[in-house]
Formats: C-alpha cells, sequence, structure tokens
C-alpha cells in the first residue's frame, strides 16, 4: 500500500526525543527555543513562536492582531477550515472569497469588492506550498489599512519572491502536522517581524503570564508566582517536541528538495496528460509541494459538468486505491460543510471554483523517503487508468 503520505524520521530524530524525557523537564524549555531560532534562521524571520498547532496559532495571532467581535475578515473559500473557524471563535465573520482554479489560492482580482468598513484583515492561505499573490494582497492591505494574516500551514521550504512566505505579511502561521515537511506530532509555528507581535504572542500562549515557567523555575526566585497581563490559553509546545522539530531542521533544505524532486518527477509524467492540471509554478514563486494536488479539467465551468467530472474523479480514486495507491480530494471547500452552508445559506456555485476544487481534486502520494519504486508505480497506474 503505497500511502498519501508517511512520516519518515532518521534515527538520530527519532533518539532526540529521549534527551528531555531523561532530563526531568518536559514542557517548553530550552529545546522549543532551539527549535524557534532554527526555524527564524531557515525562513528569515525575526521572531517564531512554537504553539500546540497551526489552528492554535492562526487562533492566538487574531488575538494578538485585535480581532473585535462582528467585524470580518477575508479568507479563500477553498482552505482547510481551521482557517474560517478560527474568525468565527473570534466572534467576527470569514468573509469568503473564490480561488484561481490554476493555482488554488485566493484570487486576487475578486478581494477589493468584499471589503467593507468592518474589515480587519485578510487571511491569504499558501496553499499546499504555493504563495499566494503577494504583492496584490499587500497593496489591497495598504490600501484599506488591513492587517495580513498568512496561514502558512503547509508552506514550508515556499518562497515568493526570494521571501519565505510567513514572513510577508504581519504575522505567519505553519503546521508541524505529520503530513507536513516538518513534523512534531502536532505542532505549529508561528513567525514575525514585529517585536510587539512577538512579545504579546509569547503571553497569549502562556495563560497571558509575563514570564515562561522555564525562566521563572531556573531564575533565583522560582517561588514567586508571575502576574498575568492577558486572558491567555495553553498552547504552549513541550520540550519533547521541541527537540524533535529541531533534529529535522538540521535537514530542512534537503527536506524541500526531496520533495521538489519527487512532484518534478510526478510533472514530466504526467506532462502530456490533457484531462490532469498538475501543479505548477510561475517565476518567482517556489513550490513547497506540502502535497501534489492535480485537478480534473471541465469542459465547461458549472455544476452539472462538475458533478460529471467528480464522479469520475471519485471512480478514479476508487480504482487507484485498489491498486494499493492512496489518494485525497486536495481539500475541502468550506461554504459546502454543514456548519457553513447551514449558517450563511451557501450554494455551491456562491464559489464555483473552489466547488470545482472540492469536487474534481486529487492529491497523488508525496512524503520524504517516498522510494523511486514507489512514485514510479504511482505514475504508471495513474497513465494506464486516465488512458
Ligand atoms: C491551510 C491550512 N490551514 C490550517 C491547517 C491546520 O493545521 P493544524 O492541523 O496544525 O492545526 C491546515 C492543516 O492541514 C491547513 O492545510
Amino acid at each position: 500500500m503505497i500511502p498519501i503520505s508517511k512520516t519518515i524520521l532518521k534515527k538520530n530524530e527519532i533518539n532526540s526525543v529521549l534527551k528531555p524525557l531523561k532530563s526531568g523537564w518536559l514542557v517548553q524549555g530550552q529545546n522549543v527555543a532551539e527549535f524557534e531560532n532554527s526555524w527564524s534562521s531557515f525562513t528569515n524571520s525575526n521572531y517564531s513562536i512554537a504553539t500546540t498547532s497551526c489552528t492554535s496559532g492562526l487562533h492566538l495571532s487574531l488575538m494578538a492582531l485585535d480581532l473585535k467581535p462582528d467585524s470580518e475578515v477575508i479568507v479563500p473559500a477553498f482552505t482547510w477550515i481551521s482557517t474560517a473557524n478560527v474568525v468565527e471563535q473570534m466572534g467576527a465573520k470569514p468573509i469568503f472569497c473564490d480561488i484561481n482554479p490554476d493555482t488554488f489560492n485566493i484570487d486576487v482580482s475578486k478581494i477589493e469588492r468584499l471589503i467593507t468598513k468592518k474589515t480587519q484583515g485578510i487571511i491569504p492561505v499558501h496553499l499546499f506550498g504555493l504563495a499566494a499573490d503577494m504583492k496584490e494582497i499587500n497593496y489591497i492591505a495598504k490600501k484599506y489599512s488591513l492587517w495580513i494574516l498568512e496561514d502558512a500551514a503547509c508552506g514550508f521550504g515556499s518562497l515568493y519572491k526570494n521571501k519565505h512566505v510567513g514572513t510577508i505579511g504581519d504575522i505567519g502561521v505553519f503546521s508541524l502536522h505529520p503530513r507536513k515537511s516538518i513534523t512534531t506530532g502536532e505542532g505549529g509555528m508561528i513567525t514575525t517581524n514585529h517585536k510587539k507581535f512577538d512579545k504579546s504572542l509569547r503571553i497569549l500562549r502562556d495563560h497571558g503570564a509575563n514570564t515562561s515557567d522555564f525562566k521563572r523555575h531556573h531564575g533565583n526566585k522560582p517561588y514567586e508566582l508571575c502576574d498575568h497581563t492577558l486572558p491567555g490559553l495553553n498552547q504552549r509546545m513541550t520540550d519533547i517536541q521541541g527537540i524533535l522539530g529541531l533534529s529535522q531542521m538540521e535537514r530542512a533544505q534537503k527536506i524541500v528538495n526531496e520533495r521538489r524532486k519527487i512532484a518534478n518527477e510526478y510533472n514530466i509524467a504526467f506532462k502530456n496528460i490533457n484531462e490532469l492540471k498538475t501543479p505548477s509554478e510561475d517565476k518567482g514563486f517556489v513550490h513547497g509541494y506540502q502535497s501534489y494536488p492535480c485537478l480534473l479539467k471541465v469542459d465547461k465551468l458549472n455544476v452539472n459538468e462538475i458533478k460529471k467530472m467528480n464522479a469520475k474523479r471519485n471512480k478514479l480514486m476508487i480504482k487507484l486505491l485498489k491498486k494499493g495507491i492512496s489518494t485525497r480530494p486536495a481539500t475541502h471547500a468550506v461554504h459546502m460543510l454543514a456548519y457553513y452552508k447551514t449558517k450563511y445559506s451557501f450554494k455551491p456555485n456562491d464559489f464555483l471554483n473552489s466547488f470545482y476544487a472540492n469536487d474534481c481534486s486529487i492529491s497523488l502520494p508525496l512524503y520524504n523517503g517516498m522510494k523511486k519504486s514507489e512514485y514510479n508505480y504511482v505514475i504508471d497506474e495513474v497513465l494506464k487508468i486516465i488512458k
């Protein structure tokens, strides 16, 4: 069976977790701090703040950005549900924007018309490792005095005009879930170039405390409890996860290069398959290939045609599964998920490209440590079935 994704860690990475386990200090400490530093070096961001997931990182970021209840935030309609859920959790309203099916990212030509007096910010998503069009998003944000929170969940190793994603807007957040390039089991990493956000995010992830546990326990007044200046949460990463992440950072660029190599093998093999749109990167973009999402082409973009192609996509997934190959829809159209569909009475064609991507996309297996024989087998079977 070839899984959609698999975590294959090196021996030293597996063994690294023994160090904190033996040390007696398991919660956020020096290993998390070192992991944060190495993340900052790799992404060239001034500050990195580790957390328990990308979702919690996005949530904390909206707190740091002072998102007000009843205000609005623009988010793409095709993304993992967290991007919208965190806005709802703050009592604000996600305003969905359709995507460009060529990139799976927010269609920047449709953002401006969604801006109202209530809009506070934009959450562009660098979906599957391809950067959103940040030049245009920056221009709009500046024009209307909006903040930008980059959902860089899938963006490790992804560049936009030589800048690592997550360092272009006000704050960026990465996921460390096992389907991502670097993993700590569950986990997230927030990046920012602004000292004020670094300060508030560290406090917010730690019960609103003005000193970390590690500092207090290792300082000269460990008996003194600290003050709490904000109504924070506990979203701290453990030191066990910290060292696991840190140990993978030693081969960070190799991890990205390997993913790009496998994706390139797929790109070459599927180049002449007209029915399948494979991922691509324009000049100025470096794709991090968190996954390998393809789109089955339709003759006409309407709900009926999409539904017909959806049936074919599902058959393709079943046939591949029978051959031992796992695939997945690339991600979901959030406006079609029960909570949002019911609350806002959405119809498929309110965000037709997102509906299309939801129904007609297929991600192929891609992971570090994937053998040549494995991706060649995927290529052969996809070609046989589609032809
Ligand atoms: C675009 C996007 N945002 C947010 C998340 C949530 O990440 P996590 O599982 O680390 O909370 C994901 C997860 O895959 C994602 O793809």
